[in-house]
């Protein structure tokens, strides 16, 4: 089976959520069950040529590309996803993609997308390499199964291409004015209000995927159908309630080559779950680090994430005061909203010897908090899937969640009250979306970690539990076979 996977990043080349962490690691655990997988990507300024390897593809040659009215030089670079089959194609537009960032608030983040997925149209075009299916991840590639459908069904060669839509959050739509028709060179009359690629008068680049995709997925099953909510649907529950019969589940996997604690490189100790002593001498290395004083019988309690609204931030604030009464210790790693950074720089502020803030974004560090912490903190709002608690739960750090999307589906709740040695649950989690409950489940898990063998066997439930890749891939190939078929 041929895919082309579509994303706006993807590790190790350019980073700023989970998306990359899936796009870098799903095309790998497809190749390895036989498929012939394409990962494309936009080539953003940064992404280092010769450290990986990047090649011009001569044959390839330059492709001009109308957006607005201009033509635009384009190139496909080329290298492989690291000790994979998995050939990893750049489209080089510097015009769009020099600008230091992966997503911009320019006035023509539209264009930026567009050029993007004509780009790996237009390449597939001149590779001659007709898809079995295209996988579009997110709204920067919504417009693709439109365009195979309509600007581009005058090449037969994508007769029998189908497309997957994967929505990994669906709080970001891609909306933009009118003028976007003409920029990506839409019919108008596609536009109307209700319509394909209308949404309350924008042009909307998630709705276009969601219409004119074969199949459409997300990325936990309770996800998929909290969308189909008005409380999780940002607006498009309806549109989706539409096509509910072709919109799947499928959990993310997580690339244990990067995030096992046996071989992370960015650990100065390493451990496994035979042995614990390399987490304790982590903590002891990070609170060092940071300034804090070390002691084994204070919880360490690790947050790592974009500092926005959906990540539970708001009702953290609520409970401020009342965590810090906590007999806890806090490392936050992240960046966002303005408000949410600079309360984390106060907290550390007033209380150097119980917090300590890192802003911005910085990978080691994230490896490092999910080794060193004792309990991982995610109070998300909503989650489509989440990979922190994942990763948690590998590094025997003990996840407190918010019961939603994709932290329902794989953080099952301690029950202290009947512990008798052999039950399964691998972290703390909490239903309602109130400071409270934040608080009341934070102070179990401090609780409990005072529990020597009760905590051990929640660390030990958490590493036992296996999330590679290799099911989920399964799912994404009879997925794509589902896609095929409604495509023939
Ligand atoms: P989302 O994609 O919504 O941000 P996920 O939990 O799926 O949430 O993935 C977040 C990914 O980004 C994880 O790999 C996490 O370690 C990483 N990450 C988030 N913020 C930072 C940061 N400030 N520095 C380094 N890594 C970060
Ligand atoms: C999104 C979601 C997150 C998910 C990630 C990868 O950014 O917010 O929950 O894990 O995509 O699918």
């Amino acid at each position: 089976m041929k895919i082309a996977i579509l994303s706006s990043e993807a590790v190790p080349f350019a980073k700023t959520g989970g998306l990359a962490d899936v796009a870098g690691s799903l095309p790998k655990a497809l190749s390895e069950l036989g498929c012939e997988v394409k990962l494309f990507l936009p080539k953003y300024s940064y992404i280092d040529e010769s450290k990986f390897g990047l090649r011009y593809n001569w044959s390839v040659g330059e492709m001009l590309i109308r957006i607005s009215g201009h033509l635009r030089s384009v190139h496909l670079l080329q290298t492989t996803l690291n000790s994979s089959n998995v050939e990893v194609n750049f489209i080089d537009c510097p015009h769009y993609f020099h600008r230091g960032l992966i997503y911009t608030n320019d006035h023509d983040e539209d264009e930026r997308f567009i050029l993007f997925s004509k780009g790996v149209i237009e390449a597939l075009q001149r590779l001659k390499w007709a898809p079995d299916v295209i996988h579009c991840n997110d709204w920067q590639t919504g417009l693709v199964p439109l365009f195979i459908k309509d600007n581009y069904n005058w090449d037969r060669m994508f007769d029998h291409t189908a497309s997957l839509f994967t929505i990994h959050n669906i709080g970001y739509q891609g909306r933009f004015s009118k003028s976007t028709l003409l920029s990506a060179e839409i019919r108008s009359n596609l536009f109307y209000p209700g319509g394909p690629v209308e949404f309350e008068d924008t042009v909307s680049f998630i709705k276009t995927g969601i219409f004119f995709s074969d199949m459409i997925n997300t990325v936990s099953k309770t996800y998929a159908s909290e969308i189909l909510t008005p409380e999780y649907g940002a607006g498009l529950h309806s549109v989706l309630s539409k096509r509910k019969d072709d919109l799947f589940g499928i959990l993310n996997g997580v690339d244990y080559t990067t995030w096992n604690p046996a071989t992370d490189k960015h650990l100065p100790f390493r451990y496994s779950k035979e042995n614990l002593l390399g987490k304790h001498k982590n903590k002891k290395f990070l609170l060092e680090h940071f300034g804090i004083p070390f002691n084994e019988n204070v919880p360490l309690i690790g947050i790592v994430s974009r500092m926005v609204n959906q990540k539970g931030f708001d009702i953290f604030a609520g409970a401020l005061q009342d965590l810090m009464q906590l007999d806890a210790q806090w490392v936050i790693l992240g960046s966002g909203e303005d408000r949410y950074e600079e309360m984390f720089r106060h907290i550390s502020h007033i209380l150097p010897d119980k917090v300590s803030t890192y802003i911005g974004f910085n990978n080691e560090l994230s490896h490092l908090i999910e080794a060193a912490s004792d309990i991982f903190l995610m109070p998300s709002r909503y989650e489509p899937c989440g990979l922190n608690q994942i990763y948690s739960m590998k590094y025997g750090t003990v996840p407190v969640v918010r019961k939603t999307g994709g932290l329902a589906d794989t953080v099952q709740d301690w029950d202290e009250l009947n512990y008798h040695g052999y039950e399964t649950g691998n972290g703390f989690s909490f239903n309602d979306y109130t400071s409270y409950a934040l608080f009341l489940t934070v102070q179990r898990a401090v609780n409990a970690f005072h529990h020597k063998d009760a905590w051990k066997k929640i660390q030990l439930n958490g590493m036992n539990r296996d999330y590679s890749w290799r099911n989920s891939a399964k799912e994404y190939i009879s997925l794509y076979e589902k896609a095929i078929k409604k495509r023939r």
